[in-house]
C-alpha cells in the first residue's frame, strides 16, 4: 500500500544526483530545490483516507474486527510527522476507528483544561529491542490455509514496513499444545548422542523450507497424510518469507516446551516431569546438546536465533497431571544446568553469541527465579535476560516482580515472551472484535514497558475461528483469525492493541524530508531506501519520564525515537471521554483528547 512507485524511485535519484551537485558546490546553506522525496509525496496519491481504511464486520462483541482478503487490507496509510509546531495522532477506539490519522496545532500556553502529561526527555530509561508473535505449528498451519495472495497479505501485516513491523518470532522447539500431535527432535529411545536428532516436517515443510528445493533435510515422514502438517507440503517457507518482507533481521527466538520422555523422570511428553539425574549428568548434557543440535539444523536454512530461553513455564512441569507438553525445573536445577550444562555447550557450539534468557514464565516467580538463577555467578555468566509471561499478572504487581528484578540486576534485561487473551476459563477462547482484550493487550504492554520491559511478544500470530488448531483444546485468542472457507482474516482490536507501540514506518521517508545528510546518507537512501531509514525508527528508542500532574485514570509511556521526534502512547480504558494535554518543554502544549475507550499515539518533532 505505501510502496513508492518506481517512477518516484528514478525521479529520486535524479533529482538526488542534481542535488548533490548543488550542495557538493560552495555553500552548505540549505539549498533551495526540493528534497527528492518531497517531491515523491507530491506526486504520490494524497494520504490514503478512505483508501484503505478498514473494512469493518460486527460480531456481536463490543467492538469490530477488519476484514482482509488476497487483494486488501487496510493499513495506516502514508502519514507524515509534521514540521515544528505541529502533532500527528493515531487514535484506535471501541467506537470503531482504527490508527486513524489526526493533526493538531502545539500551543504556546496551557489550555488549563484537564491533566496535564508533562515530558521529561533528559530521564532516560530502557531501549526498546521489539516486538513480535509466535510462529507455532497452529500458526503456520492457519496462515498456510489462506490462498497466496491472502496468505502474503497477512505476513506483510506483520513483517513489511506497511504493516506493524514486527521483529521478534518465537519459534517452539518442537512441539507444544499449539501443534496437532506431540513430537520432539530426537524421539528415539538412548540416543543420548543425537544422532537420530531431526527437525519436524512441521520446521520442514511449514516454517523453513520448502520440501521440493530442500531434499537434504528433510525429515522421514512421520505424520499421516491426512494432516494439515503435511498437507502443506507444497507450501514455500513461512519464517523465510516473513524474514524477505522484513527490513531488518528478524530476531528469532526459541523456546522448548519438553525433552524427549525418555531423558524425563514421568517418560513423558505431558504431566509432571524433569530431566533425569543431575545437572552435568547426561540427560542434562544431552538437553543442552539438544538446543545446539537445534539451531544448527535451523542454520541450514539461513535462520540464526538471536536467542533461546530456558524452556518454556518450567512451573508447568512442576504440576501433577499437567496436561501438555512441559519440562519441570526448580529454579535451583535450572541455575545448575546452565552453568554445568547449557552455558558451557553454547559457548563451545557454532552459535556462541546466541542469548540465554531465563524463566519464560509468569512474572510472579520473580524476583525469586532472578536471585536464584542470577545470584549464582557461575549461571549468570551464561544469561542475557529474563523472560516473563503475562498470565496471573493481576496477582503480583508490576513494581514487585518486574521492577524488583531490575533493580536486583539492572545489567539484565527483561522481555516479554508470551502473552494471550482469551486463556482464562472466566473468558475464553475467540471474541471476534473484543476491544475489551485490546485493552488487555495495551494495558500490559504499557505496564510492561514502565517497568524496563525492553520488548514484548504475542503468542500464536494466527489462530482459526475456533482459537486453535490445539492438541490439547487449551483454545485462546489471537490478534488474527483466519477464515480458510472464506480466504479472508480478521484483524481484530487487539491487532491494533499492538499496532500504537509500532510508530508507522512510513513516517521515516518523510521526517527525512527535513533533514540533510550526507553523502553517503543520501546514497544509502536512495538505494535502500526503506530499510536504511526503518532501522532508524522503533529499534532503539528510549523510555523517557512522562508524569501526570494529578491523579488520572490514563495509563501512558513516552519514547524518544532515534531522530529525536517523540512517541506518548495514551491508554484510556474508562468510559467517557477526557480532555488532556502534553507538555513537551522542548516545544510547548500539545492539546489532546482521549475518547472513552480509546488507545491513542500522539507524535511530534523536537526540532
Ligand atoms: C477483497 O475485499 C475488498 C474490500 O472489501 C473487495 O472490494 C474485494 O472484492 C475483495 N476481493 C476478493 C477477492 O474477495
Ligand atoms: C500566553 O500567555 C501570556 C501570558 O498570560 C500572554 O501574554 C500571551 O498573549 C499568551 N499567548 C497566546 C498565544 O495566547
Ligand atoms: C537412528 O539412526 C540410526 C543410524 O543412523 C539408524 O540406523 C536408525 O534406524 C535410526 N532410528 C530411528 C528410530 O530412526
Ligand atoms: C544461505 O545463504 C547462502 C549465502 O547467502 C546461500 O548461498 C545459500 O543458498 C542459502 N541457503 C538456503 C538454504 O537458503
Ligand atoms: C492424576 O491422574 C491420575 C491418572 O489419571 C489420577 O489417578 C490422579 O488422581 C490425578 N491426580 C490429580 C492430582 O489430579
Ligand atoms: C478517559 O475517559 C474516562 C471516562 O470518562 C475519564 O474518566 C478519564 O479521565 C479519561 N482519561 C483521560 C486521560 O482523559
Amino acid at each position: 500500500m505505501v510502496q513508492l512507485p518506481p517512477s518516484c524511485l528514478v525521479l529520486a535519484l535524479v533529482l538526488g544526483a542534481a542535488d548533490l551537485i548543488l550542495c557538493t558546490g560552495k555553500t552548505k546553506q540549505p539549498h533551495k530545490t526540493l528534497p527528492p522525496l518531497f517531491l515523491c509525496a507530491l506526486i504520490m496519491p494524497p494520504p490514503l483516507q478512505g483508501i484503505n481504511r478498514c473494512v469493518a464486520r460486527n460480531f456481536g462483541h463490543d467492538s469490530v474486527v477488519c476484514e482482509c482478503n488476497s487483494t486488501y487490507c487496510d493499513g495506516v496509510g502514508p502519514v507524515s510527522l509534521p514540521p515544528l509546531g505541529q502533532f500527528s495522532t493515531y487514535l484506535s477506539s471501541r467506537a470503531g476507528s482504527r490508527m486513524e490519522p489526526g493533526r493538531g496545532q502545539v500551543q504556546v500556553n496551557s489550555s488549563g483544561a484537564g491533566v496535564r502529561l508533562t515530558l521529561a526527555p533528559y530521564q532516560k530509561y530502557q531501549r526498546i529491542r521489539g516486538f513480535g508473535g509466535a510462529m507455532t505449528d497452529a500458526a503456520a498451519i492457519n496462515i498456510l490455509s489462506l490462498s497466496a495472495g491472502a496468505q502474503e497479505q497477512l505476513l506483510r501485516q506483520y513483517f513489511s514496513e506497511e504493516g506493524i513491523g514486527y521483529s521478534v518470532v518465537r519459534v517452539p522447539v518442537a512441539s507444544c499444545d499449539f501443534s496437532t500431535r506431540l513430537y520432539t527432535y530426537a524421539d528415539t529411545p538412548g540416543d543420548y548422542e543425537l544422532k537420530n536428532f531431526t527437525l519436524a516436517p512441521e520446521d520442514v515443510n511449514m516454517k523453513v523450507s520448502c520440501p521440493h528445493a530442500d531434499t537434504e533435510a528433510r525429515p522421514p515422514p512421520r505424520v499421516p497424510s491426512s494432516s494439515p502438517a503435511s498437507s502443506s507440503a507444497f507450501q514455500i517457507p513461512l519464517l523465510l518469507r516473513a524474514q524477505a518482507l522484513s527490513p531488518r533481521p528478524l530476531s528469532l527466538l526459541g523456546s522448548a516446551w519438553s525433552a524427549p520422555a525418555w531423558l524425563k523422570t514421568n517418560g513423558a511428553l505431558v504431566g509432571k516431569g524433569s530431566l533425569k539425574g543431575q545437572p552435568g549428568g547426561k540427560e542434562h548434557k544431552t538437553w543442552a546438546q539438544y538446543y545446539i543440535r537445534f539451531l544448527e539444523e535451523y542454520a541450514k536454512f539461513n535462520l540464526t536465533f538471536w536467542a533461546l530461553t530456558t524452556g518454556n513455564e518450567p512451573s508447568a512441569g512442576e504440576m501433577t497431571n499437567y496436561s501438555f507438553q512441559a519440562l519441570g525445573f526448580t529454579p535451583e536445577e535450572q541455575r545448575d544446568w546452565v552453568a554445568l550444562d547449557l552455558g558451557p555447550a553454547l559457548r563451545s557450539s557454532s552459535h556462541p553469541h546466541t542469548h540465554v534468557l531465563t524463566l519464560d514464565d509468569n512474572r510472579l516467580l520473580l524476583p525469586h527465579w532472578a536471585k536464584v538463577v542470577l545470584g549464582d555467578v557461575h549461571a549468570a555468566r551464561y544469561i542475557h535476560g529474563v523472560a516473563v509471561h503475562w498470565y496471573l499478572d493481576s496477582l503480583v504487581p508490576a513494581e514487585a516482580s518486574l521492577g524488583a528484578t531490575h533493580r536486583l540486576y539492572p545489567e539484565y534485561y527483561l522481555f516479554g515472551t508470551e502473552a494471550c487473551a482469551g486463556w482464562s476459563p472466566l473468558d475464553r477462547g475467540v471474541k471476534l472484535g473484543s476491544w475489551d482484550r485490546a485493552e488487555q493487550y495495551a494495558h500490559d504492554i504499557l505496564e510492561d514497558l514502565n517497568h524496563y520491559v525492553v520488548g514484548w511478544t504475542d503468542w500464536n500470530l494466527a489462530l482459526d475461528q475456533t482459537g486453535g488448531p490445539n492438541w490439547v483444546k487449551n483454545f485462546v485468542d489471537s490478534p488474527v483469525i483466519v477464515d480458510a472457507e472464506r480466504d479472508v482474516f480478521y484483524k481484530q482490536p487487539s491487532f491494533y492493541g499492538v499496532a500504537h507501540f509500532r510508530w508507522p514506518r512510513v513516517l521515516l521517508y518523510m521526517s527525512f524530508l527535513n533533514r540533510r545528510r550526507s553523502l553517503l546518507f543520501f546514497i544509502l537512501r536512495s538505494l535502500r531506501m526503506t530499510s536504511v531509514c526503518s532501522k532508524f525508527l522503533w529499534e532503539g528508542s528510549q523510555r523517557v519520564g512522562v508524569s501526570a500532574s494529578g491523579k488520572t485514570p490514563l495509563e501512558f509511556a513516552a519514547f524518544v525515537r532515534p531522530d529525536g521526534s517523540v512517541a506518548l502512547v495514551v491508554l484510556n480504558r474508562s468510559s467517557s471521554a477526557i480532555q488532556f494535554e502534553v507538555w513537551d518543554p522542548a516545544v510547548g502544549y500539545l492539546p489532546c483528547t482521549a475518547p472513552a475507550h480509546s488507545l491513542l499515539t500522539v507524535a511530534w518533532n523536537t526540532h
